[in-house]
């Protein structure tokens, strides 16, 4: 059995924080900002709003653009760092939420990486009888940003994308994948509260410890080297050179990390997706939002060779090779 990229659909929040907003909050500065990190502005999820009601939005989009009825779908996968709550799962809340029948439904811990570990998956869901799988890449990281942070709250952003994955006896589109995982350096990027190791309590509120901690110029190193690592083993495997490329996708996180992972391939930076001027970092969102932009604006055509690469909390990384 083969697997086919149905139709995608993504959601952003209305609310807008920009730069601007960022100096009046923190002693930061639209300069450095935009230079170190390459943000302009990010999204940010209402009050009410969680990381199922993006992802019910985003996949609704998706099922609608593919013509299908939630009825029909066979897996519900949703790879959040931010879900609702510890448990039940994100994905049970969309099954529920967009009216699939009684199907597996679960939600994946891999960071920014989670959307595309999520597509692996649901390929070897394909291969073993299913259909029509909605792959969903969905954070509101603004829910545990601390705002009085300026190493980290200018950072992120919040939004949610939805992929349909089908069966099919035509061509793969998935060409090759490769995915790896480093825990060793964990503390490097982490939510230290709310869990088994520090369950939540006055104390640990009062350490601010339910909101991201992260050293991100260690993160940084470590990002450039595994998403170069993740694009030239993911292009190995499928016999593809990076001049065959027609775009490349990479997670937004820093637009630095971006132009030097591109340099270290050779990719022009006529060939690389790049919105997190307006978006931030969405963790797993970003890679399916920028997708679906691509799609949308033309610059992914039918045919075309699509390499997305990500790294992310764990540490996780892996990239996934598209043809269209
Ligand atoms: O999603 C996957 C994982 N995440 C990432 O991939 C993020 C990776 N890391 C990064 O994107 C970058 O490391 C950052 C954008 C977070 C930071 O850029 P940097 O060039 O690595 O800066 P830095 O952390 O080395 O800090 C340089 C200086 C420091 O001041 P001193 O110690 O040199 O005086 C910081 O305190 O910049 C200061 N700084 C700021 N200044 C103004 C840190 N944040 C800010 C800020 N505004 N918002």
């Amino acid at each position: 059995m083969k697997t086919s990229l149905a139709a995608i659909g993504s959601y952003t929040p209305e609310k807008i924080l920009t730069n601007a907003d960022f100096e009046k909050m923190v002693d930061t500065s639209d300069e450095w900002i935009r230079t170190r990190s390459g943000i302009r502005e990010r999204h940010i999820a209402a009050d009410d709003q969680a990381t199922s009601d993006l992802s019910v939005i985003a996949s609704k989009r998706a099922l609608e653009a593919a013509h299908l009825s939630p009825k029909h779908v066979q897996a519900i996968i949703v790879a959040t760092a931010t879900p609702d709550m510890l448990f039940p799962s994100t994905a049970c809340l969309v099954q529920t939420r967009i009216g699939a029948p009684h199907v597996i439904s679960f939600d994946i811990s891999a960071g920014c990486t989670g959307f595309l570990y999520g597509l692996a998956i649901a390929e070897s869901l394909v291969k073993s009888g299913y259909d029509n799988i909605l792959v969903i890449g969905a954070d509101t990281l603004s829910k545990i940003t601390d705002y009085t942070d300026r190493t980290t709250c200018v950072l992120f952003g919040d939004g949610a994308g939805a992929a349909l994955i089908k069966r099919t006896e035509l061509e793969d589109c998935i060409l090759s994948s490769y995915f790896a995982a480093d825990g060793s350096s964990w503390q490097l990027l982490q939510q230290p509260g709310g869990g088994s190791r520090i369950p939540a309590s006055h104390d640990s509120v009062d350490k601010r410890l339910h909101y991201i901690k992260m050293q991100g110029n260690e993160v940084f190193k470590l990002a450039v080297r595994a998403m170069s690592e993740a694009a030239l083993k993911t292009l190995k495997k499928a016999s593809i050179s990076t001049s065959q490329i027609d775009l490349l996708i990479p997670h937004q996180a820093n637009i630095r990390i971006i132009e030097a992972s591109a340099k270290r391939l050779h990719i022009p930076a006529e060939k690389v997706l790049v919105n997190l001027d307006r978006y931030g970092n969405t963790s797993a969102a970003s890679i399916p939002i920028a997708l679906d932009q691509a799609i949308r604006e033309g610059r992914a055509k039918k045919g075309d060779l699509i390499l997305m690469i990500a790294f992310g909390a764990g540490f996780t990384w892996g990239g996934v090779l598209l043809r269209y």
